[in-house]
């Protein structure tokens, strides 16, 4: 997968340098065409620590409450070497090499527009990770859905925050994490409601159950976990995030992910399952569906860059030079893009152009 999505990280770049060499670009359609994943569920059920956990890094603010009150819109971007930073939309001038700063950052333009209240807003906050241990991906953090305003919010705000989330998850682009968590009944969770209105037949949601080391002694949830109570299309993943009083303590990213495994391998209920549960094989689950959707948009993909490539060549012949200084650039680009898709093809795609023709 990695190595797909590498691939087509390449593509992306030979694609912008093409892009500026010539008039058009083949880019923003490139990169519209991978997916985002956003995350939905009710008020404290883990959405951020999810999102963190398949980042890899501790950059969000989380909490008990209403937290998240902007959506925010993470684009995590691939570099091939280099010291990691972050990038804000909002701030283009500065680079922030301080995730504890990225966080404060979010917070305080979180109260920028809202004020210090509990009021949200649907105006996103726009934040980019550069480092080279990510793959090119939109992840998408979103206000927790409501039942009832609180002291300080407007009535209306249970049906705004709802029209926000719809808004982002309703894109058939969109892969859905339905955040639930495990300590409240399932037939309450307004992540499953919200995600079936938007995607009935469950080909883009993904249902992840939280705070499972937080169920009532006595209780478990292996009936869901298992797919015997509310089967979705794929199986559920159970994760343990860092709780509170973790997150108060500093515990890091690794020490979490060692005890999410301990947790599941050593628990009676969980030990047959642990193999599929976890942030860990969440992440693997998300790229492998990555994968298809990135395989399945391939061939749509070459056409545009076919295009592209045949509005080239006609510019070239209107100049009447075969290769004017300028235009080397152009060829070089054409040449990478060709062995791009050569390799594509030969490592992902069987080896098969969409022709039938084999490479
Ligand atoms: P959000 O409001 O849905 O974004 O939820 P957060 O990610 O901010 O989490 C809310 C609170 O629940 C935080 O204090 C987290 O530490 C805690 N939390 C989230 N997931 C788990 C979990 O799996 N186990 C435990 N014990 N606490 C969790
Ligand atoms: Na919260
Ligand atoms: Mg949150």
């Amino acid at each position: 997968m990695e190595n797909l999505i590498s691939l087509v990280n390449k593509l992306q770049r030979a694609c912008t340098s093409l892009g500026d060499h010539g008039e058009e670009s083949a880019l923003p359609t490139l990169w519209d065409s991978l997916p985002a994943i956003a995350v939905v569920g009710g008020q404290s059920s883990g959405k951020s620590s999810v999102l963190e956990s398949i980042v890899g890094k501790d950059f969000l603010p989380r909490g008990s409450g209403i937290v998240t009150r902007r959506p925010l819109v993470l684009q995590l971007h691939k570099i091939d070497e280099g010291r990691e930073y972050a990038e804000f939309l909002h701030l283009s001038k500065r680079k922030f090499y301080d995730f504890a700063a990225v966080r404060k950052e979010i917070s305080d333009e979180t109260d920028r527009e809202t004020g210090r209240s509990k009021q949200i807003s649907s105006v996103p906050i726009h934040l980019s990770i550069y480092s080279p241990s990510v793959v090119n991906l939109t992840l998408i953090d979103l206000p927790g859905l409501t039942k009832v305003a609180v002291e300080g919010q407007p009535d209306s705000i249970v049906q705004d925050i709802e029209n926000m989330v719809r808004s982002f998850i309703e894109k058939p682009n969109c892969i859905i994490l339905a955040i639930s968590p495990a300590n409240q009944d399932l037939a309450t969770s307004d992540a499953i409601k919200i995600s079936r209105e938007v995607d009935p037949k469950g080909e883009r949601t993904f249902g992840v159950l939280t705070k499972i080391d937080l169920m009532d002694k006595g209780t478990d949830a292996v009936d869901i976990l298992e797919g015997k109570s509310y089967r979705l299309q794929f199986p559920w993943i159970g994760v343990v995030n860092r709780s509170q009083a973790d997150i108060n303590k500093s515990v890091d990213m690794i020490a979490a992910r060692r005890r999410e495994r301990e947790y599941f391998a050593n628990t009676p209920e969980y030990k047959h399952l642990a193999h599929r549960m976890g942030s860990e094989h969440l992440g693997k689950m998300l790229s492998k569906h990555l994968e298809q959707v990135i395989k399945s948009r391939i061939p749509g993909i070459q056409s545009l860059i076919n295009k592209s490539i045949a509005e080239l060549e006609s510019e070239l012949q209107r100049l009447g030079k075969p290769i004017a200084a300028d235009s080397g650039g152009k060829l070089y680009a054409i040449m990478e893009i060709c062995r791009i898709f050569d390799q594509i093809y030969k490592e992902h795609l069987d080896g098969v152009r969409p022709g039938g023709e084999k490479v």
